[in-house]
């Protein structure tokens, strides 16, 4: 495959300002708990997309996925959900932009000449080539990713002058708009703040955040992918969202100075919420509980009562939540004996995707031998691992830089 910025150079005959690469992540826990305003540790992980990006002034975005071997152009104005699926998350921030005109005039205080002169230039368009190793469909972010390295490229094209935080609530708001998935912050969020061997505690309500080092030692972060998405994954995280909203509602009719999941007790959810509501609020707040004292297991490097809190994660999301499915419940239920596997649970929005395992080094080719066995007798599909690290988050590719 020819390196994204030489692409670029064939497809549109002059060449990128600039390339900009943006990781998908992992998230060690806190599961389902960023859109209620809980505590989630994320990382960026080494699978990326890569953006090349040039300007334009015919008033188009032209748009070429070089692994799908496609090209589409859309004009810069009047932008609206796409057909083409990949389209979205790109059309999806360059609305965010022009959506976010007043605060972008706000971050450059005052400068009207300049904001005139950025306004003009972001309306003439851009060309721009993505190409990517994120896995799709395996809830690892690929959206995100895409979404974060667009912005990140036309923060830096245009001097906009966003700052990490706000690209990320952008992506996110785009992500719904665009996507039509109600997602928290954590993806973009991660893509974006992610940093080389470093989790990062995210405060779902203050957006406070932070960076925790990854010391596995003798671990590694082992990704098992089921291949598999099942067609309501989106519908149910919806619903979920929905359910969560509905219980914290009834609850704080009880209880009125409640402004979030994290000033609920399980007693309260006890007596006010039955049923679906009472099983997904549950979940809620014993996770918004185990991730502050996971991230304590962390800070003391005790990884051993980590990884249990990470199947009582599991635990939750499959019977309480009911985000699993058997394919993730078969991958997890086979290492849970394991002497060499620390901790195991399906990861992201679920339904498919991954499993997240932290496994003894020296274990891992025979787990994941053992694993693709079982998961091809019992599932007759092919298991996929990924042997993860933990990078650094949306930067520009060095040696790339913008042309005046
Ligand atoms: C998806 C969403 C995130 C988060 C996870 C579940 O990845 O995009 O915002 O809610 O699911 O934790």
């Amino acid at each position: 495959m020819l390196a994204i910025r030489s692409q670029f150079s064939n497809h549109f005959n002059y060449n990128a300002s600039l390339v900009v690469k943006s990781p998908g992540r992992i998230n060690l826990i806190g599961e389902h708990i960023d859109y209620n305003y809980g505590f989630v540790l994320p990382a960026a992980i080494d699978k990326f997309i890569e953006v090349a990006i040039g300007k334009r002034t015919d008033g188009a975005i032209h748009m070429v996925a070089v692994d799908l071997g496609e090209t589409i152009i859309v004009p810069m104005h009047n932008l609206q959900p796409h057909a083409t699926a990949w389209v979205n998350y790109i059309i999806g921030v360059v609305d965010q932009v022009f959506n976010n005109l007043a605060s972008i005039e706000n971050n450059l205080s005052g400068n009207e000449n300049n904001f005139a002169k950025i306004k003009d230039d972001f309306n003439g368009g851009f060309s721009i080539c993505i190409q990517g190793n994120i896995p799709l469909g395996a809830g690892l972010s690929s959206s995100a990713a895409l979404e974060c390295a667009v912005l990140f490229a036309l923060n830096e094209l245009y001097s906009l002058s966003l700052t990490k935080m706000q690209m990320a609530l952008m992506a996110q708001t785009a992500e719904h708009k665009f996507a039509g998935l109600h997602c928290g912050l954590m993806d973009m969020f991660a893509s974006l703040h992610g940093q080389k061997n470093k989790a990062i505690l995210l405060d779902c309500d203050s957006l406070a955040f932070t960076y925790y080092p990854l010391a596995l030692n003798d671990y590694s972060i082992v990704l098992f992918d089921t291949q598999i998405k099942h067609a309501l994954a989106s519908s149910e995280y919806n619903t979920r969202r929905l359910e969560c909203e509905q219980g914290l509602k009834i609850i704080q009719e009880k209880y009125p100075t409640v402004k979030t999941f994290r000033d609920i007790s399980l007693e309260q959810v006890e007596a006010c919420l039955v049923s679906k509501v009472y099983q997904r609020c549950k979940y809620v707040v014993e996770e918004i509980q185990r991730v502050q004292l996971a991230v304590q297991d962390l800070a003391k490097g005790d990884m051993q009562a980590f990884g249990k809190k990470m199947f009582e994660t599991h635990k939750g999301l499959s019977s309480l939540y009911e985000v699993s499915c058997p394919e993730l419940d078969l991958l997890v239920a086979a290492v849970s004996n394991n002497e060499n596997v620390l901790g195991a649970r399906m990861m992201g929005g679920g339904f498919g995707g991954c499993t997240i395992n932290i496994i003894k080094k020296t274990a891992v080719e025979e787990i994941a031998k053992e694993l693709a066995a079982i998961y091809k007798k019992q599932m007759h599909k092919e298991l996929a691992v990924y042997i993860t690290s933990i990078e650094e988050g949306t930067h520009i590719v060095e040696g790339t830089h913008l042309v005046a």
